[in-house]
């Protein structure tokens, strides 16, 4: 059986408003061909700014849009901030959280990243929990108690049957062209399959992989058993490179 495979684009701050804009409408055909077999998800998330447009975009397809962050507040004085209720409102599916950007540039706590999926599904917004060790921790072993350690708030907040994915990615990939090896790749999602079946036994879970995904290593990291897509940062600002790592992942 051929698995479901999710394919998000975390656009980062690389993708200016008309740019977003023309991503899609300069390959809406296309982008409808590559999502329409079934098992095919193609998210695309880009900056707050451009997410209204993008889901109004889209409107029709099978392209889903995500934001890349939300509050771990409901509403106040958060200057600065967008809440997951207004992400709801305007149609957002799904929100990337806890990326190792943000936990290391804007010191964002395990904690937080956990109040930020409980507010997301209570929304109905799929959230995309970011977790993975720095290359100091790789080095010293740690990977597993950093693993566990940033996925333990979660588990307390999430008890509602629903839709999550989780994300791993190894800091020391991610913009850095070194993907791990396939072994340790495979030991990491066969532990984060059995962590979820243990803690979100009534959820819907996706497992990814982020950190230099491109159109040469799509095919073979595509073969590790427990693993749903990916998590594509450079790779996916160019529409070709991304169209053929969806094509050679399935
Ligand atoms: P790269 O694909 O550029 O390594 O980025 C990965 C990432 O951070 C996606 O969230």
């Amino acid at each position: 059986m051929t698995k479901s495979l999710l394919f998000v684009a975390n656009w980062k701050m690389s993708m200016p408003f008309h740019a977003a804009c023309s991503f899609v409408q300069d390959n809406k055909h296309e982008l409808e061909k590559l999502a329409a077999p079934t098992g095919t998800t193609i998210v695309l998330c880009p900056s707050f700014v451009a997410l209204d447009a993008l889901v109004k975009m889209v409107h029709n397809m099978s392209i889903y849009i995500g934001a890349q962050n939300c509050s771990d507040h409901l509403a106040g004085a958060f200057t600065g901030e967008v809440d997951a209720q207004s992400l709801q409102q305007i149609n957002c599916s799904y929100c990337i959280i806890g990326h190792s950007e943000r936990r290391s540039l804007f010191r964002e706590t395990s904690e937080e990243v956990a109040q930020k999926a409980k507010f997301l599904l209570e929304h109905t917004i799929i959230p995309i929990i970011c977790i993975g060790e720095t290359k100091e921790q790789y080095e010293a072993q740690q990977t597993f108690d950093i693993l566990e350690k940033q996925l333990a708030p979660v588990w307390q907040v999430i008890d509602q049957p629903t839709n999550v994915v989780i994300a791993y990615e190894p800091v020391w990939s991610i913009g850095t062209g070194i993907i791990p090896e396939k072994e340790y790749l495979q030991k990491i999602f066969d532990w984060l399959s059995k962590q979820c079946s243990q803690y979100l036994s009534k959820m819907i879970v996706q497992l990814i992989y982020g950190g230099s995904v491109d159109q040469n290593n799509a095919k073979d990291l595509a073969q590790i058993a427990k693993m749903d897509g990916f998590l594509i940062g450079g790779a996916s600002l160019d529409f070709q490179k991304f169209k053929n790592i969806v094509l050679l992942s399935r």
